[in-house]
């Protein structure tokens, strides 16, 4: 099969290959792949990666070989797919545990970015506990994750707080469903109950300072990439800041996932909720994505696998 595998030798970190198809084991279906959409992290994860790997977290695709053990999607069923590597490739070993299902008459293309970008917000929402009534702060509102969290927390009846330093991109959180858009979180009029924070750095610091007590803020992202310092006194609790918590997430440590990219999947397919897909291109093309933004630019750049 072709596949996408690291390449050291290139300027991309990637050549379009023939390599061979993958090996299933007994708990392992194949599925043909569909479409793919790179992550921030993919491409930020290529130099250090060894050359020969096939990357890609997410992908979507039609199930080619069920698993021997009789687990997993049907012959034929669309899936959405996650996995630490192997998505950039023409075929993919998938299992029950890391598929959701794409309802019938989805379009794959689309349903590619949930995985990652979708699944992340959606469980790094939950950290918080309930949202309705409370106003949530999403830090970095315009990161794909971002744009997904913006709208799931809008719609658990939260009153939403996105950050972005573009003020262009005010108008679109908006109609997504933020309440009020801000640049930076010292510039939140009040507190807030919680903080899905995709920046890190200096911004978790100042919106750590914003919470209210018993809040938490969810670490999810690091987009900024710069450290985090406290000053002293920062962590203090008093009458005014008691109980408040700093949690660090990662996606592929969390389980059982299938049922949560089935729900969104569907939600994307039935209109409940945006995909926030900026491009769609033909998978040849992905360093030339890369090279015009992914991970750069708003939304996902979807990748579609001839
Ligand atoms: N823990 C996990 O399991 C997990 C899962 C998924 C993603 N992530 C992480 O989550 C983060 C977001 O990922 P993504 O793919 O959604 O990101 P993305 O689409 O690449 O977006 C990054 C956003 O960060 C903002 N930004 C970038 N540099 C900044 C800086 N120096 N200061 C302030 N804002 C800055 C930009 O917003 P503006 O230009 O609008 O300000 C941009 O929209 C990444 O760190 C990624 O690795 C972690």
């Amino acid at each position: 099969m072709l596949a996408w595998t690291v390449d050291h030798a290139s300027p991309s970190h990637l050549s379009l290959r023939e390599v061979p198809d993958p090996e299933p084991g007994p708990h392992d279906a194949v599925i043909e792949v569909r479409a793919f959409a790179p992550n921030h992290g993919d491409l930020e994860s290529l130099p250090g990666t060894p050359g020969g790997a096939v990357p890609g977290w997410d992908a979507s695709g039609v199930v080619v070989a069920e698993a021997l053990d009789g687990t997993g999607p049907r012959l034929g069923q669309a899936v959405v797919s996650l996995g630490a590597d192997g998505a950039w490739a023409q075929r993919r070993l998938v299992t029950a545990e890391s598929v959701g299902i794409v309802p019938a008459g989805a379009d794959l293309d689309v349903a590619s970015v949930v995985p990652v970008a979708a699944t992340s917000a959606l469980r790094g929402l939950r950290r918080l506990g309930p949202v309705l009534g409370r106003r949530v702060l999403v830090l970095g509102g315009t990161s794909a994750v971002g744009l997904f969290a913006v709208q799931l927390a809008a719609r658990s009846g939260a009153e939403v707080v996105a950050t972005t330093r573009n003020p262009a991109a005010r108008e679109r959180l908006i109609e997504l469903g933020a309440h009020e858009v801000v640049t930076s979180p010292s510039d939140l009029g009040g507190d807030v109950s919680g903080v899905l924070d995709l920046l890190g750095g200096s911004h978790l610091v100042r919106a750590f300072a914003r919470l209210a007590p018993g809040g938490t803020l969810v670490a999810l992202g690091h987009a900024a990439g710069e450290g985090e310092r406290f000053a002293y006194g920062d962590l203090f609790g008093d009458a005014a800041r008691h109980d408040r918590s700093l949690t660090t997430f990662f996606l592929g440590a969390e389980v059982d996932l299938g049922p949560d990219m089935t729900w969104l999947a569907r939600e994307i397919h039935e209109g409940r909720l945006d995909p926030v897909v900026s491009a769609v291109r033909p998978w040849r093309e992905l360093p030339d994505a890369f090279a015009a933004g992914v991970g750069r630019t708003y939304g996902k750049t979807v990748l579609t696998v001839g």
